[in-house]
């Protein structure tokens, strides 16, 4: 008989990189209380990360952080050895990102530089780090953070789109090179209520283009999160590749 399809991750080790808010801190709830020990990956936010893990352990669940910023390969290098030195690592999340608004040709080669850094280099750094470990274990888990904008693209967001896209690619080249005991999907989300999307972070144009999709709505980040816990469980068992949209309808492929 094969075995049960369950949401449960009681066993597990689940790495999420940018754990300490939004969409990451929600996921580390939710991953905890599936039962996964959770690695909460932030960079400068200790006292948000540590709220996590408070909030995790006051509810009987297991987490620890870890700080490392997911740009820097050696950074990612010696996070990885230490999550690895405590058991195996069974789900990798690539959540960490950061977005900007800026027109296209406004765009510095640093700007550039920075989003593409954070928002494609880093899941590339971090597979490179955590695959070997998931080969040597014969399983694992990775789940890469995309976005609707990555097939929709936006003017004034050229480079977080480009980042994007690329990470759908990507996962799609890694899914098919580490299957069948690796299985790597991406969530691409449409808006979220989150500090990334904000009137402080974003012009009210975009947050009106953002409200413009068929549900009228920004998500919670525990929207976001139900699709990473369905991901990182057995009963998506049979995907590999796929880019999931919660997306309020933002894009229907
Ligand atoms: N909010 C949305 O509408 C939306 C939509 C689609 C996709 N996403 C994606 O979801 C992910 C999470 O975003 P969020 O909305 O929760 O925003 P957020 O700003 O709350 O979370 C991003 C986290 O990444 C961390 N981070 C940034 N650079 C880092 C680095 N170099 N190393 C380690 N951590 C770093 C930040 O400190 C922050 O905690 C991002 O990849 C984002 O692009 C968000």
């Amino acid at each position: 008989m094969s075995a049960p399809h369950t949401m449960n991750l009681q066993g597990r080790t689940a790495l999420i990189t940018g754990a300490a808010t939004g969409i990451g801190r929600a996921t580390a709830l939710l991953f905890a209380q599936a039962g996964a020990t959770v690695v909460v990956n932030h960079l400068g936010r200790a006292e948000a990360a540590q709220e996590v893990v408070r909030q995790i352990t006051a509810h009987g669940g297991k987490a620890w952080m870890v700080e490392a910023d997911v740009t820097h390969a050696s950074a990612v290098s010696a996070m990885v050895a230490q999550v690895q030195s405590v058991g195996p690592i069974d789900i990798l999340l690539n959540n960490a990102g950061i977005i900007q608004e800026k027109p296209f040709l406004e765009t510095t080669e640093d700007d550039w530089d920075r989003m593409l850094d954070v928002d494609l280099k880093s899941v590339f750094l971090m597979c490179r780090a955590v695959l070997p470990v998931m080969v040597a274990q014969g399983q694992g888990v990775v789940i890469n953070t995309a976005s609707d904008l990555g097939y929709l693209g936006r003017a004034q967001f050229a480079p977080y789109c480009a980042a994007k896209a690329g990470v759908i690619g990507l996962t799609r080249s890694l899914a098919r090179e580490f299957a069948p005991a690796i299985r790597i999907n991406a969530i691409a989300p449409g808006p979220v209520d989150t500090a990334m999307v904000s009137l402080e972070s974003m012009s009210a144009e975009t947050i009106e283009l953002e409200l413009a999709i068929p549900q009228h709505r920004f998500a919670q980040p525990e929207e976001i999160a139900a699709t990473a816990l369905f991901l990182a469980s057995d009963l998506s068992r049979f995907y590999c590749g796929q880019v999931l949209g919660p997306n309020g309808g933002s894009v229907m492929p």
